[in-house]
């Protein structure tokens, strides 16, 4: 029997709304890696929109590249296997994550209303921030069920972390399996007790008395403070968060069932936020059982408590 042809090889449509650094650097890395056959531009700045979208052509006429780029709509969009939300506005120096939820709510209700109805199999990726509480929200406004609405949550944290460790052990990030979960932001924490390195608990596979009290302290704060420190120096971010939202099309678009952080729906915890799940075609699989100890569970506990506090704020 005649196999179909993979994924990659049937139309496949990401829609990416926002064309501003994350937006672009996201569809460069889509059409570099020609992870999905078209990419749908939507931006209510027109000017820039075009500028992006031609620039963009032009990186597709050298024949690596087997995607499409173009400027499209809303109602485009809805009809995409992926709608990719970076529209938003950015941290400014000194601001958090969760100081942009007023304005990035108000963009995200914006987003959703030209949309609807969205193609019922469609698969909506937040991006902008504060990301876990626009997933929440996202899940409401898109209609969709709740495994089709994620965000990238903790795993542009966990990339980062992975780079850390790599640093300090002298081995790939990429065979170095560690987490941080929870919030992507300030309630972020990191699940030390189940990190490894191949098959080896981290703190077998490091000189003794390296992973102090104060080692992980000091490895925690420079994960959690590396976009601040970004953003100071050119900004914003967009080549981490481009490349990580890029693999999560390419786990959904591929159906490759991956293990990830990512921001879904917690119904034990009443809000979004970033736990270990399968992720493929049709968007959060399931979630990855992962065990925590008594300090990360109660770290788990009081982010969920302050997301739902954020939560209550921004419906009253
Ligand atoms: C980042 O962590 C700003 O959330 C963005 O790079």
């Amino acid at each position: 029997m005649a196999h179909p042809p993979p994924p990659h090889r049937l139309k496949t449509s990401i829609a990416i709304i926002g064309a501003g650094d994350v937006g672009s650097t996201l569809a460069y890395t889509l059409l570099h890696d020609s992870i999905c056959t078209e990419v749908i531009m939507v931006d209510p700045k027109k000017e820039l929109l075009e500028g992006q979208v031609r620039d963009l052509g032009d990186a597709t006429y050298g024949g690596r590249s087997g995607t499409r780029v173009r400027a499209g709509t809303h109602r485009d969009a809805s009809h995409s296997d992926i709608i990719v939300i970076t529209a938003g506005a950015k941290q400014k120096e000194g601001e958090t994550r969760l100081d942009l939820l007023t304005r990035n709510l108000a963009i995200l209700k914006s987003i959703f209303e030209p949309m609807k109805p969205i193609n019922s199999t469609s698969i909506v990726l937040l991006v902008a921030n504060p990301v876990d509480i626009l997933t929440y929200f996202a899940r409401e406004m898109s209609g969709l069920p709740e495994s089709q609405v994620l965000g990238t949550g903790t795993s542009l944290d966990s990339a980062r972390l992975r780079g850390e460790l790599s640093r300090r052990a002298e081995v790939a990030a990429s065979s170095i399996d560690a987490y941080v979960l929870g919030e992507h932001g300030d309630g972020q924490f990191i699940a030390w007790s189940s990190a490894s390195i191949g098959t080896t608990p981290l703190h077998l596979t490091l000189p003794p008395n390296t992973l102090t009290p104060a080692t992980k302290a000091e490895i925690a704060s420079h994960t959690r403070g590396a976009a601040g420190a970004i953003i100071a120096a050119k900004g914003c971010t967009s080549f981490g968060i481009g490349s990580v939202a890029a693999s999560i099309c390419k786990y959904i678009i591929f159906d490759s069932h991956t293990v990830r952080p990512l921001s879904f729906f917690q119904p034990e915890l009443g809000c979004c936020l970033s736990m270990p799940a399968v992720i493929g075609r049709k968007g959060i699989v399931r979630a990855m059982r992962i065990e925590l100890d008594e300090e990360e569970r109660g770290f788990l506990v009081s982010c969920a408590e302050n997301l739902r506090g954020v939560i209550r704020g921004a419906e009253e």
